[in-house]
């Protein structure tokens, strides 16, 4: 178990909170984060980084965790954000998060989002040419001037998942090596538009290092280029972080200080060859959120069949990641924490799939109808990708802070869903 999740007497503790409490108290299903987690994390990959080259800025992937307390926890760090709709830029900025330190990233914006983006002073992270002119004409139409970036394909082939790897030659995003040069002289050219910055993101949940390494090497070899043909770098963004050990015997997982180690002597020497300082930007998600949040989610019924299912009130409307990568996820025992395994069992969601499983296969002690199950590492792509299928209401989120526990969302109810429906005039009431 990571260092803030304990067992007390027969009790999984996240903090110093017992889970058991925290259930009874706020009900479940319940997603429970540790502020502390968050700042340990955001500091152990802020200082591996800073320590090779004190010009980096954080840029916290806000996909992973969008919420408002989160925000504003790595805010107070000093991060900024890669936001990746309007929505989230508003709430980075209302976070308090400095507008320099954000990017607006994504390969299909609209004509709002980019207006949004210049009126913010935010700097763009731009996917195609069509993209370029339109976001040049926006600046033009308000007057103002733009910094953008390109999102480069670094053609890397990573270890994870095929549809979490992003940089692959045949992804959607990014500009193609061979059109790299002309997209940044058309930036240069293009009015009321300035070329700062290169960016990419080779992908996610990758447990290796060499990939980042090599990304790095790339950028950097492009950096040389541009900066010949009269670009400014001011800053080159490295993408997402690091993957974590979700299986937490067998997984291998590097550690920042690993991560740090492989890519800032690539990077530091490649701007060394060029003469340039510009500033190293990261947009780490997973790593700084994902073993944060637990899910806790309640024994509805114990099942045997051709197994044994545990039937729980969390499914894939509040965790997909099981169900759309196969992904694996700890679950524990909360009231049995320290008590043996003792039978193999599926923990299921209520959700009418049969891809509705949280956990395959799994020992744990005796399971009886009323315990609770804690799912764990489900900080980062985990209630962002929440849902309200079957029309359920998404359950709220709690943070916890040393002795002090709070909401940081209530929960939905059914009156949330219903009202954002529109009786159509035309069916009689
Ligand atoms: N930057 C960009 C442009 C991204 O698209 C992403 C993630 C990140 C940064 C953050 O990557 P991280 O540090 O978290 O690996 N829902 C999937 C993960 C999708 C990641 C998409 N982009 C999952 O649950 O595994």
């Amino acid at each position: 178990l990571p260092k803030h999740l304990t067992i007390k007497d027969g009790h999984l503790m996240i903090g110093s909170h017992d889970c058991n409490a925290l259930a009874e108290s706020y009900g479940t299903p319940l997603y429970v984060t540790d502020e502390q987690r968050i700042r340990d994390n955001f500091t152990r990959y802020n200082s591996a980084l800073k320590k090779h080259y004190n010009n980096v800025q954080m840029l916290y992937a806000a996909k992973a965790n969008g919420n408002m307390a989160v925000l504003k926890t790595f805010a107070d760090m000093g991060a900024g954000a890669d936001v990746f709709s309007s929505g989230e830029l508003h709430l980075a900025l209302l976070a308090g998060m400095d507008p320099e330190k954000l990017l607006f990233n994504g390969s299909s914006k609209t004509k709002e989002d980019l207006e949004l983006a210049v009126e913010k002073g935010v700097k763009v992270s731009i996917d195609s040419f069509d993209e370029l002119d339109q976001l040049s004409e926006v600046a033009k139409a308000k007057g103002k001037e733009v910094e953008v970036s390109f999102r480069i394909n670094p053609a890397i082939d990573v270890p994870t998942h095929p549809k979490i790897a992003t940089g692959l030659a045949t992804s959607k995003f990014g500009i193609p090596a061979e059109q790299i040069l002309d997209a940044y002289r058309s930036a240069l050219d293009a009015e009321n538009v300035t070329p700062v910055g290169m960016h990419c993101h080779i992908g996610s949940q990758i447990l290796d290092v060499i990939p980042f390494a090599k990304a790095a090497e790339i950028m950097v070899k492009i950096a040389g280029q541009l900066t010949d043909i009269g670009v400014k770098l001011k800053f080159i963004d490295i993408g997402g972080g690091l993957g974590i050990p979700y299986r937490h015997d067998t997984d291998n997982a590097p550690t920042p200080e690993e991560y740090a180690d492989a890519v800032m002597p690539v990077f530091l020497e490649g701007i060394a060859k060029i003469g340039i300082k510009p500033e190293l930007w990261v947009e780490p998600g997973r790593n700084l959120m994902g073993d944060t949040t637990i899910l806790l989610t309640g024994v509805n019924s114990v099942k045997t069949a051709h197994k044994k299912f545990v039937n729980v009130d969390a499914g894939f409307n509040l965790l997909l990641r099981p169900a759309m990568y196969d992904s694996y996820h700890e679950v524990v025992v909360a009231n049995k924490a320290d008590q043996e395994p003792e039978l193999e069992y599926t923990v299921t969601g209520p959700i009418c799939e049969s891809g509705d499983i949280i956990a395959a296969d799994r020992p744990l002690p005796h399971v009886d109808r009323g315990d609770l199950i804690a799912v764990l590492d489900c900080g980062a792509y985990g209630y962002s990708m929440a849902s309200q299928y079957n029309c359920r209401p998404r359950c709220p989120e709690i943070m916890v802070s040393s002795d002090r526990s709070a909401y940081m969302r209530r929960g939905e109810t059914v009156i949330d869903i219903l009202n954002t429906m529109v009786d159509l005039p035309w069916v009689e009431k």
